[in-house]
């Protein structure tokens, strides 16, 4: 099992008897590489101490929403983004119905509202608290908004009748959870991504830049975490917020770009140049603001390397470029796929600045896509830049493990 690794898991222990096994549980999570934090609720407290899951799992274990010193260390929607994922075992049918019903009364059922992460919950119970309808109807609701329901199994009970009601072995709960996430195409995937402009100094206060939003990078880089990578995005100036658990690294001009480029390379698999990076920069840059005193300025540019071009060429990554085209859109994306000895290119017709959301490309929140490979080529119609991320993610992904 390879999912797991790394990954963040917030284990939610509430209140009943196979709260004991859930001390075997973090172990085991912890053998497969995720790293754990354990939110108790208050009833659980009764059945296991805290002390124990705190020298499991490695750190201090989280019981309550108002605790000053446990927001002040990590602070519960902090907790919240940190997850991977959430597993609440053994889940009772208190926190069932809780979950259901959107109660936020304790930090477990407030994390829950407040992650964008994955939840799962291992129910354990009475078989006839499990087959009652009002826990069958807030197990329909749980998995009607994705939430995922890991069990329960049949067999004998706690209180020593025997149906269905038992929570799952451990090791099935691992099982269900590296599931989880092994659906995602990128998982064990680092991809590392250029966005936006870059700016050419030509004094301190002017310089050579272009109309890049840096919109589209920031959507692949968003896209990719969600499909499970782990993402290094290298941005020129933007004015955007950095994807959650995006690693972001800021830069203004090509060379800067290419320099952190070069040096995360390594600790990439996948490269998708989306920066419009200026191909010239002015060989000399000013100390002081020039004045303006003759008629004509000549300004000598001279060529910037070509970071696409020089990652593709060390055949190490997977490499895909963007190419913006006024004209011949799908004969300047293949001569580039071909020069460049790109894995795939994605090419746009550049916007109508007029009327920028009527259109797509640089400033717009829409874009529309060809994409080229070697041997083929699919159109990715219109549609917002975060969907279209997303779709050509997917491509990305299947070509990339074709090639491995
Ligand atoms: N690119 C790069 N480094 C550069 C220039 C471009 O990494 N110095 C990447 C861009 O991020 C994009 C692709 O190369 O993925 C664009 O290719 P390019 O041939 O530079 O496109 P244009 O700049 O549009 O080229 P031209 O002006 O010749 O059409």
């Amino acid at each position: 099992m390879q999912t797991l690794l790394g990954k963040h898991i917030i284990l939610g222990v509430t209140g009943g008897i196979a709260a004991y096994k859930c001390a075997e549980l973090v172990r085991r999570l912890r053998d497969e590489g995720a790293e754990v934090r354990v939110v108790m609720t208050q009833s659980a407290t009764e059945f296991v101490t805290p002390l124990t899951f705190q020298a499991l799992s490695g750190h201090p274990v989280h019981t309550d929403l108002l605790d000053t010193e446990a927001e002040a260390a990590m602070g519960h929607i902090e907790l919240a983004r940190w997850a991977d994922g959430i597993l609440i075992a053994p889940a009772t049918a208190n926190m069932i119905g809780k979950l259901a019903q959107g109660i936020a009364n304790d930090l477990l059922s407030t994390l829950c509202l407040a992650t964008e992460a994955p939840i799962a919950v291992a129910p354990a119970m009475n078989h006839i608290m499990w087959s009652d309808n009002a826990t069958q109807d807030n197990i329909a609701t749980l998995k009607n908004r994705h939430i995922y329901i890991f069990g329960p199994a049949f067999g004998t009970q706690a209180c020593g009748e025997t149906g269905e009601g038992r929570m799952l072995e451990t090791h099935e709960l691992i099982e269900k959870l590296d599931s989880l996430f092994s659906h995602e195409s990128l998982s064990n995937t680092r991809v590392l991504i250029t966005a936006g402009p870059t700016y050419e100094a030509i004094d301190p206060v002017r310089f050579i830049g272009n109309r890049s939003s840096g919109r589209m990078g920031f959507a692949i880089a968003q896209a990719a975490i969600e499909a499970g990578a782990k993402v290094t995005l290298i941005a020129g100036p933007v004015n955007l917020q950095t994807p959650h658990k995006v690693e972001r690294i800021d830069v203004e001009s090509a060379h800067q770009m290419y320099q952190a480029v070069m040096s995360q390379v390594a600790e990439h698999d996948i490269f998708i140049a989306t920066a419009a990076v200026a191909d010239y920069s002015p060989i000399e840059t000013h100390d002081q603001k020039l004045k303006k005193s003759e008629e004509m300025l000549s300004i000598h540019l001279h060529r910037n390397p070509d970071i696409l071009a020089e990652v593709a060429a060390m055949n190490k990554l997977f490499s895909v470029g963007f190419a913006a085209e006024t004209e011949h859109l799908q004969d300047n994306a293949r001569k580039k796929l071909k020069s460049k000895q790109l894995d795939m290119i994605a090419a746009n017709q550049v916007a109508n600045m007029e009327n920028p959301d009527e259109d797509t490309g640089f400033n717009s929140e829409y874009n529309a896509l060809d994409v080229y490979w070697p041997e083929g080529y699919i159109q990715l119609e219109k549609a917002r830049k975060t969907e279209l991320a997303r779709k050509l993610i997917e491509l990305i992904a299947e070509h990339y493990k074709t090639k491995h």
